[in-house]
C-alpha cells in the first residue's frame, strides 16, 4: 500500500518538524526544563520568536498557495480516457504572469528584509545604556565564569540577575570572551544565543519578565565536555537580588571545625587554579569557589552539589567529566573528608 506509506511517512516527517518547537531539557537535578524558542520571556526572546512566527507564517501561506496550485493542475489537466498524444497548444510570453511571479517574491523579500534589519536593529547594542547591570562572561573548557564589575564578585555557571523594579526594566548588559576556544552561549527562553569567541568582546543583552530558573548551555562544540558546559540563569526579585549579591561579596567564613581541610586546602595545588576570596587562594585557571556552596551544580551543571558528589569530584573529577582539565588532586581518606568539610562551608 504505497498510499498508506506515504501518509505516515508523511505524518511522520511534520511530527519530527514540530518537535524543536517545545524542547524539553533536563540537567542534574533531574527537572524538565523548557528550551523551546517560542517560549520567551525577555524582551530580546519575545522580539526573535515574533520574527520566526512571522517568517513561517509566510513560509507556510506559500506552500499551501504552491501544493494547491500544483493540486489543481494535476488534477484538473490529468490525461483523459480518450485524449489523444499530440502536445497541448502552447504558450509563450505571458506579460502579466511574469509581472506577477517578479514583483510579488519581491515584495515578500522587501518586507522580509525591513523586518529583519529592524530586529537586528533592536537586539544588537554594543554600548551599554545607562541603568543596565553588566556581566562579564568568560567561557572555559568547560565552564562559564562571571564577573560583576560593579559589585566585585567573581561566580560560576549559576548567573544571578535581577528583575526590574516598579515598571522599569533592569536589563542585564552581557560582554563574552573566551579564555580558550569559540564558546557559544544560549539561554533559549531570555535570548538568542552569540558566540564566546577568543580575543574578542561581544555583546548580548536579556530583560526578563518573570522571576525564575532558565537553563541553556553552550551551544558551541569546543572539546570532550561540550555537552556538559551548561548554564543556569537564576532571576530573582531586585530584594533577592541583593541579599544574594550581598552574600557573594562576603569573605569565605572562618571555621575551626574545619581548620584542617582548609590548611590541606591552602596547602596543595588547588590554590594555584582556584580563588578564595580573603585567603592565599588566587587562582584564576578554575572556577572562583568563595561561595561555592551557593550553587546548585557542580562541574557546570554535571552534577547536583552535595556532599558526595563534591568528594566524588575532588577525588577524581574524571570520574564525573571524563576529560575535565582538574586533575585528581591525590587526597584521599580522611584528608579527603576534611577538605570536603572545608568546602563545604563556602557559602
Ligand atoms: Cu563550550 Cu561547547
Amino acid at each position: 500500500m504505497p498510499l498508506e506509506r506515504a501518509r505516515r511517512s508523511l505524518v511522520a516527517g511534520l511530527i519530527a518538524w514540530m518537535i524543536p518547537l517545545e524542547v524539553l531539557a533536563k540537567d542534574a537535578s533531574n527537572v524538565p526544563f523548557n528550551t523551546g524558542v517560542f517560549s520567551g520571556v525577555s524582551t530580546p526572546a519575545i522580539a526573535t520568536q515574533n520574527f520566526a512566527w512571522l517568517v513561517t507564517g509566510i513560509c507556510a501561506a506559500i506552500f499551501v498557495v504552491v501544493v494547491v496550485v500544483g493540486a489543481i493542475t494535476i488534477i484538473r489537466f490529468r490525461k483523459r480516457p480518450g485524449d489523444d498524444d499530440r502536445e497541448p497548444p502552447q504558450i509563450y510570453g505571458s506579460n502579466p504572469l511574469e509581472l506577477a511571479w517578479t514583483v510579488i517574491p519581491l515584495i515578500i523579500v522587501f518586507l522580509l528584509a525591513i523586518v529583519t534589519a529592524r530586529t537586528i536593529a533592536e537586539l544588537q547594542i554594543d554600548e551599554m545604556p545607562e541603568g543596565w547591570m553588566p556581566v562579564t562572561v568568560v567561557g572555559h573548557q568547560w565552564w562559564w565564569e562571571f564577573q560583576y564589575p560593579e559589585y566585585g564578585i567573581t561566580t560560576a555557571n549559576e548567573l544571578h540577575i535581577p528583575l526590574g523594579e516598579a515598571g522599569a526594566g533592569r536589563p542585564t548588559f552581557l560582554t563574552l570572551e573566551s579564555e580558550d576556544v569559540i564558546h557559544s552561549f544560549w539561554i533559549p527562553l531570555l535570548s538568542g544565543k552569540i558566540d564566546v569567541i577568543p580575543n574578542r568582546n561581544n555583546h548580548l543583552w536579556f530583560d526578563p519578565l518573570e522571576t525564575g530558573l532558565f537553563v541553556g548551555q553552550c551551544s558551541e562544540y569546543c572539546g570532550t565536555q561540550h555537552a556538559n558546559m551548561l548554564l543556569r540563569v537564576y532571576v530573582h526579585t531586585p530584594e533577592e537580588f541583593k541579599r544574594w549579591a550581598a552574600n557573594q561579596q562576603r569573605d569565605a567564613v572562618e571555621n575551626l571545625a574545619v581548620d584542617r581541610g582548609r590548611k590541606i586546602f591552602l596547602t596543595t595545588a588547588c590554590i594555584n587554579c582556584h580563588t578564595v576570596k580573603g585567603t592565599v587562594a588566587t587562582g584564576q585557571f578554575g572556577p572562583d569557589l568563595t561561595h561555592l556552596m551557593s550553587r546548585h551544580t557542580l562541574g557546570a551543571g554535571v552534577a547536583p552539589l552535595t556532599a558526595a558528589n563534591l568528594r566524588d569530584w575532588v577525588a577524581d573529577p574524571a570520574h564525573l567529566k571524563p576529560g575535565a582539565r582538574m586533575p585528581a588532586m591525590g587526597v584521599q581518606g580522611r584528608a579527603l573528608d576534611q577538605l570536603i568539610a572545608y568546602l563545604m562551608t563556602l557559602k
